[in-house]
């Protein structure tokens, strides 16, 4: 087990690719808080997690607030007294619909930058004491794939991804100093769950296989292993980088 007695913190651990992270680092030793704006499936997953054998328990959070982000790490410090993983997954992806530029609403615009930028920097504000107080910490936030392929009829959030990896970037320079590592993923299109129909249709499913070096289908599972790897001692020396695992559509 390579992550015994850590401490994970995976947002938008609930539903789709951050429930496949939260039972993935639970089942490699890791104490997982699966915070969630959908309580329901957030508790849902934890207790799957124990039913396993593994130990997590559930928060509600809505990463736009400061307060929400703040009581989450405050729960997982009760819990566990310690926080040393924070994967930053919540994300409006699925509950978007793909649009030309010209006909996204400005405030669609600012919602989709809340959630998928501006919630990072409120997550990581809120669990940033514990880490420099242990001086180690992990820190994983999930870009995309469309930032390198420049996905049309996507512009907000192909923009927010965009910047999730100049935020880490700058983040791992500013606590490279308390031994904090801070990388982002960039997954390709993945098959996270029934809401995939909204964003994405069986040709551009088809397309993608097409694009790959590894021509099939891309499930949560795919990137479980990375996310690992990044939580784990093994990457302690990996900071500021932006990995792809999308089965080798782009080559960086
Ligand atoms: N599915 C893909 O093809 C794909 C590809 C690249 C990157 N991603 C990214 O991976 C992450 C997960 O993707 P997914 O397909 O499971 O997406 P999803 O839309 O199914 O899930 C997003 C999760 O974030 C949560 N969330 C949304 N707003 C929130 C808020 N304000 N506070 C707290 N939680 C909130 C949702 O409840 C949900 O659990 C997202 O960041 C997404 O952008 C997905």
């Amino acid at each position: 087990m390579r992550l015994k007695d850590k401490v994970a913190i995976v947002t938008g651990g609930g539903v789709g690719i951050g429930k496949a992270y939260a039972h993935g680092l639970a089942k490699e030793g890791a104490k997982v808080v699966v915070a969630d704006i959908q309580d329901t499936e957030a508790q849902k997953v934890a207790a799957d997690i124990k039913a396993a054998g593994g130990e997590a328990i559930a928060v509600a959070v809505d990463v736009t607030s400061p307060e929400k982000t703040q009581a989450m790490a405050a729960a997982a410090l009760k819990a566990y007294g310690r926080i040393d993983i924070l994967v930053n997954n919540a994300g409006l992806y699925s509950a978007l619909k793909k649009k030309p530029f010209m006909d996204i609403d400005p405030d669609e615009w600012d919602r989709v930058m809340a959630v998928n930028v501006k919630g990072l920097w409120h997550c990581v504000k809120a669990v940033y004491p514990a880490m420099k107080q242990q001086h180690k910490g992990k820190i994983i936030n999930i870009s995309s794939g469309t930032t390198q392929g420049g996905t049309p009829n996507f512009l907000h959030y192909v923009s927010s991804k965009g910047a999730v990896i100049s935020f880490t970037r700058a983040l791992a320079r500013e606590v490279g100093g308390d031994n904090i590592c801070v990388n982002s993923i960039m997954p390709g299109l993945t098959i996270s769950g029934p809401n995939q129909e909204g964003v994405t249709s069986a040709e551009q499913l088809a397309d993608r296989r097409k694009s790959r070096a590894l021509q099939r289908d891309q499930y949560p599972a795919d990137l479980v292993g990375t996310v690992i790897f990044l939580a784990s001692d093994d990457s302690d020396f990996m900071t500021g980088q932006a990995i792809g695992v999308d089965g080798g559509q782009h080559m960086h």
